[in-house]
C-alpha cells in the first residue's frame, strides 16, 4: 500500500519517519505550537522540576538496583557496600535520598501554585486528579524506598505503618500479617516492598505523569491571572496571550533547572542527610526487631499526615479515628474542585479572608510536618489537633468563604 506523505512536507530521515510516526506532529502539538500563557511565574517552574527529579529518580534507582541486594540479611550491608566500595556509589546513593526529599518539596510548591491559582477549577479537574493520583502513588514509593535499606528507622516505619492496618476491626491483624507476609516486617516484606519500589510503582508514577500531561495539553494551561487565554484568539487561531511553549518557556525553565541543581548539588555534597532530616540517624543502624528506637519518626514529607494520626484521640483503645483522619487528609485533596464554589480561580483576584486562610493553610501544613518528626509533647499534641481541625476547616471553608468577603475585578486578558 502506498503511504500518504505526511503534512509537515519534511523531507530525508526525518520524512521518512513522519511518514510512519508523528514525530514532528508530536513536537508541534506539544512544544512549538503550544501555545502557553505569556504571564508564568516563579511558580510555573515546578512542574518541568518534577519531571527532571523523577529522571533523576528512576536512573540514579536503576544503577542503585545493580548493587542493592533486596535481602532482610543482606540490605543494609549492600547499602554500606554501595557507600564505600562501588564507585561513585556513595553520591549516586545521595542524589537518590536527597532526590526523594527535593521530589516532595517540588510536588508540594506544584500543588500549592495549583492551590492558588484554582489550577483545579474547571476544565482542569482531571489534570489535578491525575496529581492527586500522582501524590498517593509517590508517597507509596517514599515510603517502600525509605524501608529498603533495612536500617532501624525502616524497619519501625514501617513496622508502625503496617500496624495502621491492623486498626481495621475484625479482620485488621489478619491483613497485616497478609501485607507483611510475616508476623513483623521481614524477608518476605522487603521482597515486596523492593518488587513495588522498582516495577510496579515507577511505572505508574510514569504512566500518570503522562495522563497529566496528556490532560493539560488537551484543556490548556491556567496562569497567575486564572484567565482562559483561549478566550481571545487571533485569526489563525492562536491565543492572543499565548506564546509557544517552545523556545519561550524551555528557556525559562532552564534557569529553575540551573537554580534547583545548584542547591540539589550543596545538598548532596555538604549536608546529604539534612542533618538527620533527609536521612534520619537511627537508619544508619541495621535493623533490629528486638531494639526500639527511642523516637520512631516518619520521614519529613509525612510528618503532616503522621502529626494527624497523633493529634487524633483514640476510640476504645483503637487508633481508628486517626487512621481514618489521616487518609481522609490524602482524599480531601481530590474533591478540592468541587468544594471550591469560589467563580474567580486566582488567588490575584480573591478577597482578603480567602487570602489570608490560604496562606494560614500553609504555614499550618508546614507546621504540623515539622511536628510530625517531633517526639510527642502536650503542647506539640494541642498543636497539632489544632492544625488537624484547621486543614479540615480550610476545605469546607471554600464552599462559602467567598460570600463574606469582596473580591476584585478580575481582567479579560492576562496582566503580563
Ligand atoms: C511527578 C509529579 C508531577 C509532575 C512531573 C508534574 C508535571 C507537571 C507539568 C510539567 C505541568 C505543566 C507545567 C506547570 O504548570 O508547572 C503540570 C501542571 C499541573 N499539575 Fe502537575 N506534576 C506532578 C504532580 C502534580 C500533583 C501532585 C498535582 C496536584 C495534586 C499536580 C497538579 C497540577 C496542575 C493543577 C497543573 C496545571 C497548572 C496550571 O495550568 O496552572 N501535579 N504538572
Amino acid at each position: 500500500m502506498a503511504i500518504v506523505p505526511n503534512p509537515y512536507k519534511t523531507t530525508g530521515f526525518l520524512g521518512w519517519i513522519d511518514d510512519r510516526f508523528p514525530l514532528t506532529k508530536l513536537w508541534r502539538d506539544h512544544l512549538t505550537e503550544y501555545y502557553a500563557p505569556k504571564n508564568f511565574n516563579f511558580w510555573y517552574y515546578f512542574g518541568s522540576l518534577a519531571m527532571l527529579v523523577l529522571v533523576n529518580q528512576l536512573l540514579t534507582g536503576i544503577w542503585l538496583a545493580m548493587h542493592y541486594k533486596p535481602d532482610a540479611a543482606l540490605a543494609f550491608g549492600s547499602v554500606e557496600y554501595i557507600m564505600r566500595d562501588v564507585p561513585w556509589g556513595n553520591i549516586l546513593r545521595y542524589m537518590h535520598s536527597t532526590g526523594a526529599s527535593m521530589f516532595f518539596v517540588v510536588v508540594y510548591l506544584h500543588m500549592f501554585r495549583g492551590l492558588i491559582y484554582g489550577s483545579y477549577k474547571k476544565p482542569r479537574e482531571l489534570i489535578w486528579i491525575f496529581g492527586c493520583l500522582i501524590f498517593l502513588v509517590l508517597m507509596a514509593e517514599g515510603f517502600a524506598g525509605y524501608v529498603l535499606p533495612w536500617g532501624q528507622m525502616s524497619y519501625w516505619g514501617a513496622n508502625v505503618i503496617f500496624n495502621l492496618f491492623g486498626t481495621i476491626p475484625v479482620v485488621g491483624p489478619d491483613i497485616v500479617v497478609w501485607i507483611q507476609g510475616d508476623y513483623i516486617p521481614a524477608d518476605a516484606t522487603l521482597n515486596r516492598l523492593f518488587s513495588l519500589h522498582v516495577v510496579l510503582l515507577p511505572f505508574a508514577l510514569v504512566g500518570l505523569v503522562i495522563a497529566h500531561l496528556i490532560a493539560l495539553h488537551e484543556v490548556g494551561s491556567n496562569n497567575p491571572d486564572g484567565v482562559e487565554i483561549k478566550k481571545h484568539k487571533n485569526e489563525n487561531g492562536v491565543p492572543l496571550d499565548g506564546i509557544p511553549f517552545h523556545p519561550y518557556y524551555t528557556v525559562k525553565d532552564v534557569v529553575g533547572v540551573v537554580v534547583f541543581l545548584i542547591i540539589f548539588v550543596g545538598l548532596i555534597c555538604f549536608a546529604p542527610d539534612g542533618g538527620g532530616y533527609l536521612l534520619e540517624k537511627p537508619n544508619f543502624q541495621e535493623a533490629n526487631p528486638l531494639v526500639t528506637p527511642e523516637h520512631i519518626a516518619p520521614a519529613w514529607y509525612f510528618g503532616a499526615f503522621y502529626a494527624m494520626l497523633r493529634a487524633t484521640p483514640s476510640m476504645f483503645g483503637s487508633a481508628l479515628p486517626g487512621v481514618i483522619v489521616m487518609f481522609a487528609a490524602v482524599l480531601i485533596l481530590f474533591f478540592l474542585p468541587w468544594l471550591d464554589k469560589n467563580p474567580i480561580k486566582s488567588i490575584r483576584y480573591k478577597g482578603m479572608i480567602t487570602r489570608v486562610t490560604t496562606v494560614v493553610f500553609g504555614i499550618v501544613y508546614m507546621m504540623l510536618n515539622y511536628l510530625g518528626m517531633q517526639a510527642p509533647t502536650d503542647l506539640g499534641t494541642l498543636l497539632s489537633q489544632i492544625g488537624t481541625v484547621y486543614y479540615f476547616y480550610f476545605f469546607f471553608s471554600l464552599l462559602f468563604i467567598h460570600k463574606l468577603e469582596s473580591s476584585r475585578p478580575v481582567p479579560e486578558r492576562v496582566t503580563a
